[in-house]
């Protein structure tokens, strides 16, 4: 009540001063975060949830004009990460929720719609087996719970680069495999090993595939930009194609993206022939923008976005190819009749960020496009007309290129989850008299409020209530002062007034007498137990709503009283003293 009182007298005293309001921010450049001041990868703690590794962020650019009703969804991993995480911000960049899933590598987390429920898909396993991975795609249902774990087909592993639940109740997924292939073609006189890059549509239900499509049926080793260096011998396996996407269409072809061919290919969804390539060297569109359209290179998630448009994550480079171009989202308008292509918009950095790997661009339904840069500790969103609109970091510019820090993609869902966990609390001594309550709830989205509760047994039915306050972010916290019961617990309150769960109680003399004992006053120690039907009124909390306001107003008035009084007083002593000093300066001159 003394803060806020204290606001409201501040508040009071800048309307009396008539100075003008803080205008909002737009977000600005934290040189320090930027240049590893807080590390290579900043993060925020939480007290009640010390375990988790959240992101700190960089907001260098924020808008009304951003998707605000929507969560941000990324995997953050790399050198300087402990483990990969599974994390989901809001608009503001708070946490929602964050996960490892058994210390795995993980990519591309998403929220995905199968038969009428929302699921949160992502990739999970071994990334180290040359730009691709070999693992399985976890399905986790709204309560966090594994609802699947989808395999690919033929005893294959499921590569990470893509997971597209359609319509029909099949998945499409990436998948990597060794073939021996003649390596003439690639300047080397032998037969050597390759990866071939294959889309599997897999039935849900069953797990069995219901459509393969292989990319070495259908491409040439030829048409690659890749080197293939020492590749093609022994075990080192030429990674020549590298699908990194999926995308079907209400035709039920398939359009897929290869980063080192610069190309996007169109396949007949029956017969699996290729209709059509746009970009590389068998690129089959006349470019109307003087080159610009074809020229995209290794390219990441190519989407259909409407019947004539596909959206491309346009690199540019790659981590051999640093700089040979600026990094873009790509919006791009085909004419199949007359095989045309033109480029509707071009989304740029404003930092000019070179993606050399990864990377995602997501069409949100208001039209804006939310660019992720992948190995880039980056997102951006842009207005559909390529404006900047927001602009965050989530580890420093000068570590970008490092992979100290990065997410294969970043993007953007409406998400709701009912955790199976409990709330996690924590009690922080500020001086004797004076502690904090946190607590928090590790992807709990629908809490509106926590209710601080107190009592003198652990296991008591009755629990008196000692405070209340909407959420305040992921950690919400309570000040507590004068004295307190010996158990502490925190209930979280839906919007609607029903409780949704209610954490461990704690036990306030244990963890006191064990964090600091020095600080246990001789008055702590004689106070008896409270009993729980006189809380309301030790700790003066019965006050109605409307009864705090008109407290509140009383005490900001008395305080701007005594302000006034005091000024008062000062501007007579000042006066005093200014009258004395004008006299003794007269004499002195
Ligand atoms: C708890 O109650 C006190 C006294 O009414 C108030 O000042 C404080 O802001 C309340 N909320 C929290 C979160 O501590
Ligand atoms: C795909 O193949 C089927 C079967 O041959 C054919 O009927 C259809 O026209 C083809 N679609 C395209 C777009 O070429
Ligand atoms: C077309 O691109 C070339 C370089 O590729 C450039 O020299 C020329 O000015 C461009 N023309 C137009 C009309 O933009
Ligand atoms: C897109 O194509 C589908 C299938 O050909 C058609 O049903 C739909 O009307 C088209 N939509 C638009 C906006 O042209
Ligand atoms: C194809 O190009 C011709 C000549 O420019 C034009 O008349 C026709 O309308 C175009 N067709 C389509 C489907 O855009
Ligand atoms: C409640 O907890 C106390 C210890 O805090 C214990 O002695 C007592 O037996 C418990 N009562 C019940 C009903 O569990
Ligand atoms: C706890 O409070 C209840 C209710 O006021 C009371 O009956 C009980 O004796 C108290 N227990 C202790 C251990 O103080």
């Amino acid at each position: 009540m003394w803060s806020s009182s204290w606001a409201v007298l501040l508040v009071a005293v800048g309307f009396a001063s008539g100075r003008p309001s803080k205008p909002t921010t737009a977000g600005s450049y934290d040189f320090g975060y930027e240049h590893d001041a807080y590390g290579a990868h900043p993060l925020t703690v939480f007290k009640s949830a010390a375990e988790l590794e959240v992101p700190k962020l960089d907001v260098l650019q924020s808008s009304k004009l951003c998707e605000s009703s929507l969560y941000t969804l990324l995997t953050p991993r790399g050198g300087a990460t402990r483990k990969p995480q599974t994390t989901i911000l809001d608009s503001g960049g708070d946490l929602i929720w964050t996960s490892e899933w058994n210390g795995q590598q993980l990519y591309n987390l998403m929220v995905q719609e199968y038969k009428g429920e929302k699921y949160l898909t992502f990739w999970a396993g071994n990334d180290a087996v040359g730009g691709h991975g070999a693992g399985t795609i976890i399905m986790l249902d709204n309560t966090y719970t594994l609802f699947k774990e989808v395999r690919a087909a033929y005893g294959l592993d499921a590569d990470l680069h893509d997971f597209r639940i359609t319509k029909d109740g099949t998945a499409l997924i990436t998948v990597y495999e060794v073939v021996q292939r003649d390596l003439n073609e690639a300047g080397k006189n032998r037969i050597g090993p390759v990866w071939d890059c294959i889309i599997q549509e897999i039935d849900l239900e069953s797990g069995l595939a219901v459509f393969q499509w292989r990319a070495l049926d259908h491409w040439s080793l030829a048409d690659t930009y890749r080197e293939i260096g020492g590749d093609g011998e022994g075990d080192r396996a030429w990674d020549f194609f590298h699908m990194n996407s999926i995308d079907k269409d209400a035709r039920g072809n398939y359009l897929t993206s290869s980063r080192y061919m610069h190309a996007l290919t169109y396949i007949n969804g029956t017969t699996g022939e290729v209709i059509w390539i746009l970009g590389g060297k068998r690129n089959m569109f006349r470019d109307l923008s003087n080159g610009t359209a074809t020229n995209f290179a290794y390219q990441h998630d190519a989407r259909w976005s409407g019947n004539d448009t596909i959206t491309i994550f346009d690199n540019g480079v790659d981590d051999l190819h640093r700089d040979i171009a600026d990094t873009r989202g790509l919006k791009l308008k085909i004419n199949e009749h007359n095989m045309t292509v033109e480029v509707v918009t071009e989304y740029l950095n404003p930092h000019k960020i070179h993606g050399i790997s990864q990377g995602s661009f997501q069409s949100l339904s208001n039209g804006n496009v939310l660019l992720g840069y992948g190995n880039s500790a980056a997102f951006t969103e842009f207005a559909s007309n390529g404006d900047v609109l927001c602009d965050t970091h989530f580890g420093p510019e000068s570590r970008f290129g490092s992979a100290e820090v990065q997410s294969y993609r970043v993007y953007k869902y409406e998400w709701h989850g009912w955790p199976r966990t409990i709330p996690s609390s924590a009690l922080r001594i500020n001086s004797a008299r004076s502690w904090s309550f946190f607590v928090s709830w590790n992807g709990a989205t629908e809490v509106s409020k926590w209710i601080l509760q107190g009592s003198n047994s652990s296991n008591a039915t009755e629990w008196a209530e000692l405070n209340r306050t909407r959420r305040m972010g992921f950690e919400t916290a309570f000040e507590i002062r004068k004295s307190y019961p010996s158990y502490l617990r925190a209930v979280a309150v839906h919007e609607k007034g029903h409780m949704l769960g209610i954490s461990e109680p704690l036990d306030v003399q244990a963890i006191k007498e064990e964090v600091s004992p020095d600080l246990i006053s001789p008055l702590d120690q004689q106070r008896p137990a409270i009993d729980p039907t006189q809380l309301q009124y030790t700790y003066g909390f019965n006050f109605t709503d409307d009864e705090v306001w008109v407290a509140q107003i009383a005490m900001a008035c008395g305080g701007l009283l005594l302000i006034g009084v005091l000024l008062r007083m000062g501007i007579a002593a000042w006066d005093t003293r200014r009258k004395t000093y004008q006299r003794v300066s007269t004499e002195a001159t």
